[in-house]
Parts: C-alpha cells; sequence; structure tokens
C-alpha cells in the first residue's frame, strides 16, 4: 500500500470518552434531584426525567416545583442577600474565584455530563462550554474585587431571577450567576427542562465552595415554573430562550418595577463576499450553523454569498458537509451531535418539510439508527421573503441566497426582524470595517465566528431582545444607583377662570419634521396658569401625529452618520440660542408652574445641553482584550428613534435632559411636552427651528400623555421608549413595547432629581454596544 492509498483510506477510528464517572455521580445522588434551595438539595418530588438524547435512556428523574418551592427559594435568597452584599467585593470575589476553581478542577465531569444531558458533541462541552463557563467566574471575580472602585455608587439590584434554555446549560448558567454574584445580588435559577443536570451539579459545587446559603437557589421544571419565577419578589428577571417566551415575560413584568433583560433568538446573516478566503470561510460556516447542532440563538444560519462565487462556494460546501462525522456526542471525534430533544427534532423536521422553496442538499453521511439526529442541511437559492429566511430554524438547517453588491448585503442581512449577530468574510479590511457598523446587530464577527467571551458584551437589537451579558455593560444589568428615590406626585395642570376668548389664535401647533403641524385630530386645550389666567393653547396629538412624528424620524437617520464633533456643534448652538432667550423662558416657566424656579431651570437646562455638547464627541467605545489574536472593538451606536414622555415637572429641563443625551450619541427623539405645562417645549421648537438641527431629528408632540403612551411606546418603527411622566404609565409603556420588545426605560413612579445628572446613566441608555470581533495575525 503506498503512502497516498493509505491517506485516502485512511478513517477515524471511534474516541469515546468515558460517561463513568457523571454517571457515577447521578448514582451518588441517588439519581433523583430535588432543587437546591437556602444551600441544601430538597427531597425529591413528582416530576420528570431527563434523557439522552443521543440514546433516549432516562439520566435522571426531576422535580417540578411547585408554587411553594419558588417561594422558600425567593424567600431563601432574600434572607441571604443583604449579607452577601455586605461581604464586599473582595469578600465575594474569594467565592467566586472558589467556584472558578472548582469548576476547572471537575471540568471534565461537567463536559460529560453537558454532553450526556444536552447531545452535543464533547469537543464541544470540553473546549468551549465548560472552559468559558470557569472563564465567567474568573472574569467577575475580578469584577467583583473592582467594583467599589469602578463602579462608584452603584449597589445590587437584590434578588434575580434567572430563567435558561437548554443549548448551552452551564454556560448560560455561567453567564447570570456570575455578575449577579458578583455585584452582590442572590439568585433563584432555573435551568430549562431537558437540561438541568450541569446545574444540579454546579448546586453541588458552590456547597464545596462553602457559599453562604441562599445566594445560589435552583429549581427545576418546566416553563410553569419559570412563569412563576417571573411573577415571584424579585428584583430582575434575566431571561434567555425563545422571542415568544421573551415575549410574554416583557408583558408579564410591565410596571412591576423588575428590572429585565432579555437574550432571545436570531438568524443571524453569514456574509461572504468574492474576495473571502474561501477555506476559512466554509470552516467558519461549519462552525456558525453546525456547531452545537444549530441550536444556537447567534447561530449564522443565513448565508449571504455574492454572486460571483456562489456556485463555486455552495459546490464546497456540500463537499465539506459530506465530511461531517455525527453521532454518539461521547466521541472526541464527533462534529455533529444529537438535537436537545424529539420534540426540537420533530419541529426542526416539520419546518424543512413545509417547505417547497429553493434546491435542498443534505449531506451523505451515515446517521445513527436511534437518537435524535438531524443531518446537516443547506437550502440554497431562497428569497428574501421565504418562510425558513424569516424564521428561526435552531437545527443544523443553513438557509442562503446570494447577492451583488455590498449595499445589497447590508439591506438583505438587515431584512430580518431579529439583530443578535452578523458575521462578515472579507480580504478587504476597509469593506470589511464598513459594513459592521451597517449591520442591524449586537456582535459582528469579520473573518472569524461564534467567538464569545466574558470581557465582551453579547446580546442583540430588535426582536433578539435588550441588555448585554459580560463585559462592563452586561454589568449595568445588576447594579442600580445608590439611594431610594421619591415617589412622584402626580402634576396637573391648572384649571382657567374662564376668562375672554383671546382674538388671536394662539394655539401652539406640534413639532413633526422641523415644521409646525396642526393636530390630526383637530382639538386643542387651553393652558392656564395657577392665578387662572389663559396662557395659550396646545393641540392635543393622537395616534396619527405619533405615526408622522416617528416617520419623520426614521426619515432623519443620516443624523447617525454625523460625527460626534457635529453634533456638539449643534448641541452648543442650541445652549446659545437658548441662552440668549433665558428670560423669556424663565418668564414662561414661571408663569406656568406657578413658583420662581425658572430662571434656575433655563440656566440647568443651557447646562445640560452644554454637557452632553461636550460629551458628543467623547463618549468612546472600548477595545476589548479578548483572548484571541485579535480584539473586540466595542462601538456604542445610537440606539435609532427614541420616544419619551417628558417629565410634567421639570417642563423644559426634563425635556432637554432627555433630547440632549439622545442627540449627543445621534438619536433621533419624538418628544411628547409635559401635560400640564407644555408651553415652554412648543416655545422651544423655535430654538431648535434657528440651531441648524436637520428636520425629523426632534419631534415634538403635545398631549395627554395616557392617549399617546400607547401608540407611541406600541410603534413598530421606535427602537427605545422613556417614559418620566407623572401620571403612572410605566405598565402601559413596558406593555405596548413587547411587539417589537422595543427597549424601555420608566420612572415607576420614582421621581427624579433633574437638576443633579448622571451622564453616565443618561449615555448608555442612549446608546446600544456593537461588539466587533477583528482577528489580526497569526
Ligand atoms: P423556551 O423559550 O420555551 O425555553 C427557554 C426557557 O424558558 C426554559 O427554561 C423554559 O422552561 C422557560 N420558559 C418557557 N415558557 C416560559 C414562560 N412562559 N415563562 C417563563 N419561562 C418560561 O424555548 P424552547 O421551547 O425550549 O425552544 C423553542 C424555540 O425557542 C427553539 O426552537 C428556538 O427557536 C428558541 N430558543 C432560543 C434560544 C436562544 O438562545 N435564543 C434558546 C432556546 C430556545
Amino acid at each position: 500500500m503506498t503512502v497516498s492509498e493509505i491517506f485516502e483510506s485512511m478513517d477515524y477510528g471511534p474516541a469515546p470518552e468515558s460517561a463513568a464517572e457523571a454517571l457515577a455521580w447521578l448514582v451518588d445522588m441517588g439519581d433523583r434531584f430535588g432543587h437546591f434551595i437556602d444551600g441544601g438539595f430538597t427531597e425529591p418530588g413528582d416530576g420528570f426525567d431527563s434523557k439522552n438524547p443521543a440514546t433516549g435512556e432516562t439520566l435522571a428523574t426531576l422535580t417540578q416545583a411547585t408554587q411553594q418551592d419558588v417561594d422558600a427559594a425567593v424567600k431563601a435568597a432574600r434572607r441571604a442577600q443583604g449579607k452577601w452584599e455586605r461581604l464586599g467585593g473582595p469578600g465575594r470575589a474569594r467565592y467566586l474565584y472558589a467556584i472558578a476553581r472548582l469548576l476547572q478542577k471537575h471540568a471534565r465531569l461537567f463536559a460529560v455530563l453537558e454532553t450526556l444531558d444536552n447531545g452535543k458533541p464533547i469537543r464541544e462541552s470540553r473546549d468551549i462550554d465548560v472552559p468559558l463557563a470557569q472563564r465567567h467566574f474568573y472574569y467577575h471575580a475580578g469584577m467583583a474585587q473592582l467594583m467599589e472602585e469602578a463602579l462608584p455608587g452603584r449597589v445590587a439590584l437584590g434578588v434575580c431571577g434567572q430563567i435558561i434554555p437548554w443549548n448551552f446549560p452551564l454556560l448560560m448558567l455561567a453567564w447570570k450567576v456570575a455578575p449577579a454574584l458578583a455585584m452582590g445580588n442572590t439568585v433563584v435559577l432555573k435551568p430549562a427542562e431537558y437540561t438541568s443536570l450541569t446545574a444540579l451539579l454546579f448546586a453541588d459545587i458552590c456547597r464545596q465552595a462553602g457559599l453562604p446559603k441562599g445566594v445560589v437557589n435552583i429549581v427545576t421544571g418546566d416553563g410553569a415554573v419559570g412563569e412563576m419565577i417571573v411573577k415571584a419578589e424579585v428584583d430582575k428577571i434575566a431571561f434567555t430562550g425563545s422571542t415568544s417566551v421573551g415575549r410574554r415575560i416583557r408583558e408579564a413584568t410591565a410596571g412591576s418595577g423588575k428590572s429585565l433583560t432579555l437574550e432571545l433568538g436570531g438568524k443571524s446573516p453569514y456574509i461572504v463576499f468574492e474576495d473571502a478566503d474561501i477555506d476559512s470561510a466554509i470552516e467558519g460556516l461549519v462552525d456558525a450553523i453546525w456547531f452545537n447542532q444549530g441550536q444556537v440563538c447567534c447561530a449564522g444560519s443565513r448565508l449571504l454569498v455574492q454572486e460571483g462565487i456562489a456556485e463555486r462556494f455552495h459546490e464546497r460546501l456540500r463537499a465539506r458537509m459530506d465530511k461531517l462525522r455525527i453521532g454518539d456526542p461521547l466521541d472526541k471525534c464527533i462534529d455533529v451531535g444529537a438535537l436537545v430533544d424529539p420534540v426540537q427534532l420533530a419541529a426542526v423536521r416539520e419546518m424543512v418539510e413545509g417547505n417547497a422553496a429553493g434546491q435542498m442538499y443534505q449531506a451523505r453521511v451515515p446517521l445513527p439508527a436511534r437518537g435524535c439526529f438531524y443531518p446537516p442541511t443547506l437550502i440554497a437559492g431562497l428569497a428574501p421573503s421565504d418562510a425558513l429566511m424569516q424564521e428561526e430554524i435552531f437545527g443544523p438547517v443553513l438557509v442562503s441566497c446570494t447577492f451583488r453588491t455590498p449595499s445589497e448585503a447590508v439591506e438583505l442581512a438587515n431584512n430580518t426582524r431579529y439583530g443578535l449577530a452578523a458575521t462578515v468574510w472579507t480580504e478587504n479590511v476597509n469593506l470589511a470595517l464598513d459594513i459592521a457598523p451597517k449591520l442591524a446587530a449586537g456582535v459582528v464577527w469579520v473573518n472569524a465566528t461564534n467567538l464569545f467571551d466574558a470581557a465582551a458584551g453579547f446580546g442583540g437589537v430588535r426582536e433578539s431582545g435588550f441588555g448585554r451579558e459580560g463585559g462592563w455593560e452586561g454589568l449595568a444589568a445588576y447594579t442600580k444607583p445608590v439611594g431610594t428615590a421619591r415617589v412622584l406626585k402626580r402634576v396637573d395642570a391648572f384649571d382657567g377662570a374662564g376668562g375672554p376668548a383671546d382674538p388671536i389664535d394662539r394655539t401652539a401647533k406640534l413639532y413633526v419634521g422641523g415644521k409646525q403641524a396642526r393636530p390630526d385630530g383637530g382639538y386643542s386645550r387651553a393652558v392656564w396658569s395657577r392665578s387662572g389666567a389663559l396662557l395659550g393653547h396646545v393641540g392635543l396629538g393622537n395616534r396619527k401625529d405619533v405615526r408622522n412624528a416617528v416617520e419623520a424620524a426614521q426619515g432623519a437617520a443620516g443624523w447617525a452618520k454625523t460625527t460626534g464633533h457635529l453634533r456638539a456643534q449643534i448641541l452648543y448652538y442650541i445652549a446659545e440660542n437658548l441662552s440668549a432667550r433665558a428670560t423669556e423662558f424663565a418668564r414662561r416657566l414661571d408663569a406656568m408652574t406657578g413658583t420662581r424656579g425658572g430662571a434656575k431651570e433655563v440656566e440647568a437646562s443651557i447646562q445640560r445641553l452644554f454637557t452632553y455638547a461636550a460629551w458628543a464627541d467623547k463618549y468612546d467605545g472600548r477595545v476589548h482584550g479578548v483572548p484571541i489574536r485579535g480584539v473586540a472593538i466595542a462601538m456604542n451606536e445610537p440606539v435609532g428613534v427614541i420616544g419619551a414622555l417628558c417629565a410634567d415637572e421639570a417642563p423644559l429641563l426634563g425635556l432637554v435632559s432627555v433630547m440632549a443625551p439622545a442627540l449627543a450619541m445621534g438619536n433621533r427623539v419624538v418628544l411628547v411636552a409635559s401635560e400640564p405645562y407644555p408651553l415652554a417645549a412648543t416655545d422651544f421648537y423655535q430654538v431648535l427651528d434657528t440651531s441648524d438641527v436637520p428636520a425629523g431629528v426632534v419631534n415634538i408632540l403635545t398631549g395627554s400623555h395616557a392617549e399617546l403612551a400607547g401608540p407611541l411606546a406600541g410603534h413598530l418603527n421606535l427602537d427605545a421608549m422613556w417614559s418620566f411622566s407623572s401620571t403612572p404609565l410605566s405598565e402601559a409603556v413596558e406593555r405596548a413595547s413587547a411587539g417589537n420588545l422595543k427597549r424601555t426605560w420608566v420612572n415607576d413612579g420614582r421621581a427624579r432629581d433633574w437638576f443633579a445628572n448622571d451622564s453616565a446613566e443618561w449615555l448608555a441608555q442612549a446608546s446600544e454596544v456593537k461588539n466587533i470581533w477583528v482577528p489580526y495575525g497569526e
């Protein structure tokens, strides 16, 4: 036999990893698990089996949590929280560090148990899931250590309810538990019903680390248990899972004052330009869509390939697919393991079988006779609107279409309701760096894919959810500013004495698209002073006015592309023009509010404008030193169009405080003026008119907050909604926002000191962090 014949005929032999130790641990634990509450395991109760999806064998029996179990877990977490927080950052860091060490010490046990329970190849659980979970604990041990120094004035939220999915059971646990604990919170975590075993092993690790009782509580069960956690007396819900459940959680927590982060689904584009290194792009694609059987929220599941190379690329891809090895996930040579459960297998089958479009190719590889296996599949030649180009399949199924020009690639990439991740493959650095900022995604990988690290925030935009996990920005979601806020009292308009009708029409109009606009409904209302004198009239905006204003703001998208320097100049200009009319504004404020605080409020508004003009070209991103030969560039981008119900009690300062940071970061705004005192806002648009603010960047509506809140928060082309109204509208705003899962920021009935300014908080709310991973060198 010649050497080349040997190479031709050589095949991988099996290299199975032993399951013995993991199975022994299950036996040790009695094969039946209760919950982990207040530092110990509860007696197992009625429940369900956890199965190995590769074989169908039962691994252990788990307990379905009852309401009492969830209550007990939340109570234990609440009891433990104060003491845990008072332990201080360095004290907590020691525990996080101990957990990281133990995860490392038991790495193989975790990897094997994860693979048995989830069906993912051991190569992945051993080399990716478990090391990354350790890294999260190490990284956040450091964050705990640094908290007091690096995050002054921030404190823990309290008790966090955390609900995680089955695709990365241990890793998702680490993403949620590590930052929460580091910042002084305690947690009640529910793993997914298909994959709870590594969470229970983790509970065992917490015991070994001597973690104080009640700091980590783990309850098992299905979505019903998740719902109980969402409703419980917790201060935050952190959820990763499907967009439909995320939406329900958004609705269920509306108005509860609970902080919320959602990490949801995706249909992430994988863009290959014709100058790409094709072999690398194909290997990347294997990672993008066949990693974890495609059950990855940020899977590169939508291939967009430039027309000139499409045929060649698909051909080589099909050849590569035929070389993928599918089978026993415990075999170290396996590329593709089992889907998590027969339910998921059936869902993937149904989606593929329901599709008649395009040309389907399935890898010509043998599949095991039993277990939840599905062949790597490519469906090429789809149209952008085809269901499979839009819907998340969450399985090993790649869909593809072609494009001609870079701008068409961007258009196709962004043609989705999701916005989690994107991959760009090209040898042209200019092209990559031109495309990356244009993609609607929280993470962009250049010439690489599915890279993760604790130092780089992960999370999406649009219906992929909001909030980031990891990095500095991930911490914000587990802390709040120190201090307790006063209750916000409702501010009512004054009644009029019914004086004589004004012969001159002084009805201030709305301000939409840089022009004064009559309210669509044709209604207006009088604004009276405290003593009952008529000060003027304002239009009552309605749903149609909201639509016009959002449309105008959408049309002003060019603002997002302006430089920070230019935006600073315009904000300075607004400040100067307001300053020139300071006395007049102060008088107007005094007349409307019946106080003498006008001059002070105008001065503070001018200062606020100067402050954010100053920030406009200084709120820099970061460059994360991630553990690859390369960097992750965390860019601060505008959120898009932000709607806001402005503060009633500070009619000018409240409006300026919202507008200035939003504009500084490149957002456009639709502002609803103070309801009782709207005239400062309608005077203000004259200032805007003389300050070179492009049409549509700032739009101002007047009218009833209660009536405008729903249409504005529910508008599908609005990217974020803030409410500082003194009418209790937090619930309405958060509920209406569930449609497109826009970001919200509401006052929950708490007063804000408008004279104080926290630039860090406002700038973070006004921006979206995009992490662009750029590998370099060898
Ligand atoms: P899911 O969203 O139902 O499950 C995720 C977690 O939420 C689990 O722990 C589950 O028990 C819990 N849950 C379910 N209903 C709940 C409710 N009403 N309130 C609170 N918690 C609840 O995901 P599922 O059904 O397992 O998978 C369905 C599809 O979801 C997948 O095919 C995939 O498209 C998507 N998915 C996306 C994930 C991601 O990482 N973005 C992860 C898992 C699923």
